[in-house]
């Protein structure tokens, strides 16, 4: 036999290490090896001996023939978009989010519409106890006949209990890091337990095609605590995010081994749970202040759906000596690269001033067509003028200063002419975007009720902003 040996294991990244030391080698964090016994733990099979030799297994065609994976529709369209149509059997999905964002009031609903589907559903709350999941399920009106509730930590517990009825199609675990199992040793909520538990979940759900949920919390730095290595295991991570005292919720995909990555669903708490929101636009547009300068409509997208959003920018002499950036909703180091070209390329001198850069309602921006909406926010800020109410922005901006087009110009576009705006500023070139069929097709598609004011230099947009400024300040 084999002498059994120690490892240490990172609790912060899961790196595996040969000896303790005071320092993790792989991230750089302080005391956070745990000494696990070797036999236990990654890799190790359940019951396997080590002196086994494997068996061959048959190899297939790759060019073989494979059905498209069949798909479980919730019915709550804002979840289906970002699952990419349906839950996939047999898949595991990782749900993360801050603690009281709702994400248990998300799997709950989720639940009553597919157990109301008439598919089995068992709900295993491991944070909660059974009445109080029963409240919450009450007060969303999701008591179904079809979903088994049970409040246990222990793996053992849950497959037993599993194995001795029909195996449901949605199992949902409440949360994975309060799961321990006898298998490994080491204390519950560490990484080898959170990792040993999801693994011989995740292997019941593949074997008898039940859908896997588990939730995971997120640390204050935005990762999900310790499972992060759990997001390596699953077919999905989703992540469950907003802003404190906004009533919406965007649920976002990270990973989708089933579908598209860039799709969001939004979703507005209420008394009665969360409620689907069809057109966010509308919702993020809802609070505008529209005469105040420093304010910018950014027509983005997500994924296939266009989302309009307000940039808001203030900028204010700074007695620092240096001056504050601050960016909620954005990349802060794509406002510094913004900043940059304004000050190199269009004479706007932001050097001396401190910059404060919102997104409105709490959204977050992931793209770069951003570039020209923050740019006129922040000289409409400086300049101390209003930008013309019924325009949108959008486009790249690069390190020259001039403006690149950005994809799906037409949606844009035709988003912002439904919500009653009268004209877009974009970069030159994105609506006849290559000469021939593609670019005819784009203008072609361009909505006719919108005046588009194509720019070519970032400074066409300065120069634009800071003509209104001049006589506004000498009147
Ligand atoms: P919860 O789903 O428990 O969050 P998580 O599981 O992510 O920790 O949601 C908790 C919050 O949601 C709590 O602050 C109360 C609020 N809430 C509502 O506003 N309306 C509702 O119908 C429900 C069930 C919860
Ligand atoms: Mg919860």
């Amino acid at each position: 036999m084999a002498k059994t040996k120690s490892q240490f294991v990172c609790q912060s990244c899961g790196n595996v290490a040969p000896r303790w030391s005071g320092r993790c080698e792989a991230c750089g964090e302080w005391n956070t090896l745990v000494e696990e016994r070797g036999e236990s733990g990654v890799g190790a099979a359940p019951g396997a001996s080590r002196m086994k030799t494997g068996h061959a297994v048959e190899l297939v065609a790759l060019a073989g023939d494979t059905q498209e994976a069949p798909r479980l529709a919730s019915g709550i369209a804002e979840l289906d978009r970002v699952t990419g149509g349906g839950f996939v059997p047999g898949s595991a999905l990782l749900v993360g989010g801050d603690p009281g964002i709702g994400k248990s009031t998300l799997l709950t609903q989720a639940a009553a519409a597919l157990a109301k589907g008439g598919h089995p559903v068992v709900y295993v709350s491991g944070e909660e106890a059974v009445a109080q999941v029963r409240l919450r399920a009450r007060r969303l009106s999701a008591v179904e006949e079809n979903i088994g509730l049970a409040a246990e930590t222990s793996v053992e517990n849950i497959l037993a209990t599993l194995k001795a009825g029909q195996p449901p199609a949605l199992l949902i675990i409440d949360s994975i890091q309060t799961l321990w199992t006898d298998t490994v040793e080491s204390a519950p909520g560490s990484v080898t337990q959170v990792r040993a538990s999801a693994q011989a979940l995740i292997r019941y759900a593949k074997r008898h095609g039940t859908i896997l949920v588990l939730v995971g919390h997120v640390t204050k730095d935005g990762q999900i605590a310790g499972p992060r290595v759990v997001e390596h295991m699953v077919d999905a991570v989703l992540y469950f995010e907003g802003e404190g005292g906004h009533h919406f919720r965007i649920l976002r995909t990270v990973k989708n081994r089933f579908g598209p990555t860039d799709e969001i669903g939004v979703f507005e708490m209420s008394d009665g749970g969360l409620k689907e929101v069809e057109n966010p636009s509308e919702l993020f547009l809802g609070e505008r202040n529209a005469n105040a300068p420093g304010a910018a409509v950014f027509a983005g997208m997500e994924g296939t759906r266009p989302v309009l959003v307000e940039i808001q920018a203030l900028v204010a002499p700074s007695s620092l000596a240096t001056p504050r950036r601050a960016v909620v909703g954005w990349d802060s180091s794509r406002l510094a690269m913004v900043l940059a070209v304004l000050e190199a390329h269009c004479g706007v001198r932001l050097g001396q001033h401190d910059v404060y850069l919102n997104v409105a309602g709490g959204y977050r921006i992931m793209e770069p067509a951003a570039d020209l909406a923050v740019s006129a926010a922040l000289i409409s800020s400086l300049a101390g003028v209003a930008l013309p109410v019924q325009s949108v922005y959008f486009g790249e901006i690069s390190l020259s200063g001039a403006t690149r087009p950005v994809s799906h110009a037409s949606a844009r576009l035709k988003e912002a002419e439904k919500l009653g705006f009268g004209r877009a500023i974009l970069p030159s070139g994105s609506t006849a975007r290559k000469n021939g069929r593609d670019g005819a097709k784009a203008k072609a598609a361009a909505p006719s009720g919108l005046e588009l004011v194509e720019i070519s230099e970032l400074a066409d947009l300065a120069g634009r902003i800071l003509a209104k400024a001049k006589p506004a300040q000498q009147g």
